[in-house]
């Protein structure tokens, strides 16, 4: 077991070279996407893997303007779900908690495999329901671009784009964080 590599190893590329997709590869990353935990076992996921060059064509509709370089992936996965799915205890509504647990493993198997799997919230979730079919009682959260990193930077990324490829941006510090038994205001 090596989970602290690939979570050390995991960054935000956005210069992509492309990636055969195959049902395979598809099915792997459902399966560790599968395998997340959830309130009362729900698994309020959903997922539209989209590779079709048509549709991933039509997907670049979706993004936004800071995420052009997205149109270089060879596959957008849509994430969705819906309240209804999943535990609701008072104010407390998890399935948006829980889709990012799924999302975290799916995110982590893709690097494990070598590939780049940048999820986005830069994206019309109106456009992606209209193109996908995604039913409107659904929440669309996140888009997942999926490619491999590319060596060469790409042209169309801002001088911010540019230098958090080359170096990953900074983390707060532990202490803004973490709290020892007890929580206390910095
Ligand atoms: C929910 C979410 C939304 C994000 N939205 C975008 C986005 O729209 N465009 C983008 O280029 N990166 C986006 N990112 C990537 C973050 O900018 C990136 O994870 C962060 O800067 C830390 O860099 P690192 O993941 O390489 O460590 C998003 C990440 C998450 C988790």
């Amino acid at each position: 077991m090596d989970v602290s590599q690939t979570i050390r190893k995991r960054r935000a590329y956005r210069s992509l070279d492309p990636v055969a997709i195959t049902d395979d590869l598809i099915k792997d990353l459902a399966r560790h996407a599968q395998l997340a935990p959830s309130c009362s076992n729900n698994q309020p996921w959903r997922f539209v893997f989209v590779y079709d060059p048509r549709a991933l064509k039509e997907m670049h509709a979706a993004l936004s303007s800071g995420n052009v370089w997205a149109q270089a992936s060879s596959m957008i996965i849509a994430v969705f779900s819906k309240e209804e799915d999943d535990c609701v205890i008072r104010d407390r509504v998890y399935h948006q908690f829980d889709v990012g647990l799924s999302v975290g493993f799916l995110v982590l198997r893709a690097t494990e495999l070598g590939l780049v799997a940048h999820p986005i919230a830069g994206f019309s979730p109106k456009k992606t329901r209209e193109i996908l079919g995604i039913p409107k009682e659904y929440k669309v959260i996140t888009l997942i671009i999926l490619g491999k990193h590319a060596e060469t930077l790409s042209p169309v990324l801002s001088e911010k784009q540019s230098s958090d490829e080359k170096r990953r941006p900074k983390r707060k510090r532990l202490d803004r964080f973490v709290f020892l038994n007890r929580f206390t205001s910095q």
